[in-house]
Formats: C-alpha cells, structure tokens, sequence
C-alpha cells in the first residue's frame, strides 16, 4: 500500500495519509497511487517512473496538471475534489466582483494611508443590476451566477454547450459575450481547450467600462494582453485570484489600484479545506479498498 505524496497537503490529510499507508516522496515500482494537488498534479516523468502506479488522487477540483488520457492509457484512474469547493468558490467570485466594482482594497488603502483626512475617495460603480457575463457554466460558474441572480444582475454565458436548465442568455462565443457584459466573470477549466480563451479581442470587447474577474485559471486569459489592457484603460478592471505564472504576478499589476490581487484562496476556507481533504481521502482509500473512486474525474 505505498503511496506517493507529490506535494504538501493539508495537515489532517497528511496524518490521515500516514495513518493508513506508507508515503514515500519520491516514485519507484512500489508506489500503487499517488496524492498530489491540482497545482502539481502527476508528470509523465513520474508516470514513467511507477509501473505499478494505478490511481492519480488530487486534491482539488482542477486537474489539467496530469495528462488525463496518458494516464488511462496507462490503466490509471484519476479522482479530482468537486462541488465540496464551489460555494467557495463562487463566493470568492462574487466577493472580488464587488471589491474591483466598489473599490474596497482600493478605500482600504486609500484609509491606512491618512488620504481620507484631506481627501474624498472617488465614486465608485453599482454592483445591483450590472450586466454580467459568464465564460463557463459548470458546477461553479452555476453557483456564481445563483448568487449575482440576488443582486438583480443581467446575466449571460458562454460554455463550449449551450444549457438546457438556464434561464440565462447565451452567447455564442466570448467576444459576443464580453459584448454584451459589463462584467466578465471566468469560470471555466483550466489546460489547453480553454488557454487564451479571454483574448486581446474579448478585453476590447468588454471595453473601457467594463470588469474581468477570475477565479478560473490564469492559462484561460492571455495575460499579457490583459495587463496592457489594464494599463492603457481598454478595460476598467479586474479582479484576479489566480495567474499564468503562480505565484508570480506581473510587475505591471502591482502599482494598479483598480486590480484586486489575490493569493489564488477561493477554496481557502478551513471548511471547505478540510472537506477536500476528506473527499481525498476517501478516494484514495476506496480506491485501496475495491479499485474503484468516489469522485472519478469525467
Ligand atoms: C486549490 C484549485 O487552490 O481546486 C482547484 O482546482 O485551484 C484550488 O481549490 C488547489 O487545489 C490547491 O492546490
């Protein structure tokens, strides 16, 4: 029953993991399956070098980090942590959404650094009503949009299927919706069906008025059409909670006041954690127990 734990994980899941089976942190013939964390996933490398590897379990919704079909072929079976995380999720979504729209970081700053004493902050723009379009209509770009329904937004999407169950518009591609958007909130999967989906088009699109928010992957916006756009005012802002190039953030960013920047949390709750963690665990150890996985990845 050995183990390979690619990277850190949450502390309860590790003592779970060392309570049960044998981890080791580097791949051999022994290894039967391997944890590992939507940002790291399984290499190939890796893949190669465990023969007797027969389940990737990851800890996160995400798993574009492992080469899914490469591992099938390999008769390996890969579980990923879904619909635990989306409330999270979404609530982070509809959080930075009103942080970039109403300027919160940005009269937080404005407050620590003395300006209210001599100074009005600036008007800043209504959240209830907006029109919001949404790239991605999954388990949470769903949940995001059940939210904004409360602040009386317009909503929009576009997912690579139109849905049957929505009473939301659709829009046949992402110009098209970023057209007829004031606020584009990406929440689809990340890896190469959907890298460079937000383009230089799509932010011109969304226009000098309008508001990108990620909570996605930083692959699915072209980041570096976007910081130009940011900086030349060919959109108004953007809220971002995750980056091609984890964990570095462009330069760029750093001095904007109408980007808010975040550290990649939208699962980072203690609850929501703590669930992956077990969801997780219950893969691997159902996976041990009868070869098959709770949460199979599609
Ligand atoms: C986590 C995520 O930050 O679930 C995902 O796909 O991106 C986040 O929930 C990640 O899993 C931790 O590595």
């Amino acid at each position: 029953m050995t183990v390979l734990q690619v990277c850190p994980l949450l502390p309860s899941l590790e003592e779970a993991l060392r309570a049960n089976y044998k981890i080791v942190d580097e791949p051999s013939s022994e290894v039967v399956a391997a944890i590992t964390s939507s940002r790291y996933g399984v290499t190939h490398d890796q893949m190669d070098a465990m023969p007797s590897l027969r389940a990737i379990v990851h800890f996160g919704v995400g798993y574009e980090t492992t080469d899914v079909a490469s591992a099938r072929s390999r008769g390996i079976v890969v579980s990923n942590t879904p619909d635990v995380l989306t409330d999270c999720v979404a609530d982070l979504a509809v959080g930075g959404l009103i942080d970039v729209l109403r300027r919160l970081s940005a009269a937080d700053r404005f407050v620590r650094r003395g300006d209210w004493l001599s100074d009005q902050f600036p008007l800043a723009v209504k959240v209830t009503g907006r029109r919001v379009g949404i790239l991605g209509l999954g388990r949470i770009g769903r949940a995001i949009a059940h939210r904004l329904a409360a602040f009386d937004c317009v909503l929009s999407y576009h997912s690579r299927h139109q849905v049957a169950d929505v009473p939301y518009a659709y829009a046949d591609s992402p110009v098209a919706l970023a057209e007829g958007a004031d606020v584009l909130v990406v929440a689809t999967s990340g890896g190469p069906a959907t890298a460079g989906l937000v383009s230089a088009p799509v932010l011109a699109a969304l226009g000098p008025a309008g508001y990108l928010v990620n909570i996605a992957r930083g692959s699915v916006v072209d980041e570096p059409a976007l910081v130009e756009a940011l900086v030349s005012g060919t959109i108004a802002g953007a809220a971002l909670d995750v980056f091609a190039d984890e964990p570095n953030v462009p330069p760029a960013l750093l001095g904007l006041d109408n980007v808010v920047l975040l550290p990649h949390i939208a699962s980072a709750t203690t609850e929501t954690r703590e669930a992956m963690g077990e969801l997780a665990f219950r893969n691997l150890h159902q996976f041990m127990t009868d070869g098959t996985l709770v949460t199979p990845v599609p």
